[in-house]
């Protein structure tokens, strides 16, 4: 992955809709094959849009809609030849084993090759890479969405 393409370590105030998938745009264009995004948030904070906007930025062909209960789905590469995984860690729990799980599945996708996206991944993706990007997204009491974007190296 090279230098992200958007602030670190700073509240990123989201308006609407279109600016949480632009953010997830902009950070695509650093991402590369075996990259880990690891996002967090409540329920309706924006992590489906987010990762909307980071298959945009990848070109991956096929809609990001929610992944709630099928756990993952791959979207094939496209002009910038780079799959994308999108998983959804809400009904593992947090004692789950994330890479078990993936490889279990025997998704087509080899995850050295995609960028992969993790849904409610704080505290149990990690273990995927040790190096990933973390955005966290909350939602204010004016609905306005905020994220921060940092850059783990654990
Ligand atoms: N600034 C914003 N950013 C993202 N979503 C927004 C924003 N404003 C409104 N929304 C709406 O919030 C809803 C929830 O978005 P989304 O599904 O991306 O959240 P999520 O975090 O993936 O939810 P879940 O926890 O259910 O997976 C959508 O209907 C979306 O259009
Ligand atoms: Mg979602």
């Amino acid at each position: 992955m090279s230098a992200p393409q958007v602030p670190l370590d700073t509240d990123l105030e989201l308006p609407d809709v279109a600016d949480t998938e632009a953010l997830g745009e902009r950070l695509a264009a650093g991402l590369a094959a075996g990259d880990l995004v690891v996002l967090s948030g409540p329920l309706g904070a924006g992590k489906t849009a987010f990762v909307r906007g980071l298959a945009r930025g990848l070109g991956v062909s096929g809609p990001v809609t929610s992944p709630t209960f099928v756990i993952a789905r791959e979207h094939r590469a496209g002009a910038r030849g780079v799959p994308l995984v999108h998983v959804d860690a809400y009904r593992l729990g947090l004692a789950t084993d994330v890479a078990a799980e993936l490889d279990d599945l025997d998704l087509d996708t080899d995850l050295a090759d995609a960028v992969v996206a993790v849904e409610w991944g704080e505290g149990v993706a990690e273990r995927l890479s040790a190096r990933h990007l973390l955005v966290r997204l909350h939602r204010r009491p004016d609905d306005v969405r905020v994220a921060t974007v940092r850059y783990v190296d654990a």
